[in-house]
């Protein structure tokens, strides 16, 4: 059976934080989580609660100025950020296929910018701002390691 789209909607910071937690718990070696939407759309801030679900408790920052930054909790943490990224070369020079390959947690924002580049099994995370304080955020598994396990249950 295909695992279909599923959207959640929050209403505030602390709400698309809970979100990355529990998303967090059914995180695996080798799992690629991409996400897309405009400035200000969540994306960090999902990032966050990522990183809190694994026990990163340093917490996630804007990778802006390196382009990648890691942390360390249940498993380690791929941070990426392309928006000021200027072409493939970039992601070569910071050796982006080595850290697909490094069985941690690979989360990439503005993924839209390398799309070519990514992987065909991940977990794409679409976030749009509807207002203020809420946001419409899409979960879209692609590639069988998401059937079964458990993202179909993120709705409540
Ligand atoms: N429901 C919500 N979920 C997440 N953030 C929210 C929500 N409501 C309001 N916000 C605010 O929206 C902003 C989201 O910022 P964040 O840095 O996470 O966005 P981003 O998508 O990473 O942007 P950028 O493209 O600049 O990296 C924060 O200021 C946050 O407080
Ligand atoms: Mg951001």
């Amino acid at each position: 059976m295909e695992t279909t789209h599923l959207t959640v909607t929050t209403s505030s910071p602390g709400q698309t934080l809970a979100l990355g937690r529990r998303l967090a718990a059914l995180l695996e070696p080798g799992d690629v989580i991409c996400l897309f939407g405009q400035l200000g759309a969540g994306k960090t801030c999902l990032v966050q609660g990522i990183c809190l679900g694994l026990g990163a408790e340093e917490g996630a920052v804007s990778p802006s100025f390196t382009l990648v930054n890691e942390y360390l909790g249940r498993l380690p943490v791929f941070h990426f950020d392309c928006y000021r990224l200027d072409g493939p070369r970039d992601l070569d020079q910071i050796g982006y296929d080595d850290y697909l390959g490094r069985d941690g947690v690979v989360l990439i924002e503005w993924a839209e910018r390398i799309g070519s580049r990514l992987p065909d099994e991940r977990l794409d995370v679409r976030m749009e701002r509807v207002s203020d304080d809420v946001r419409r955020i899409t979960l879209e598994p692609r590639g069988p390691r998401w059937q079964g396990s458990g993202i179909e249950k993120m709705q409540a």
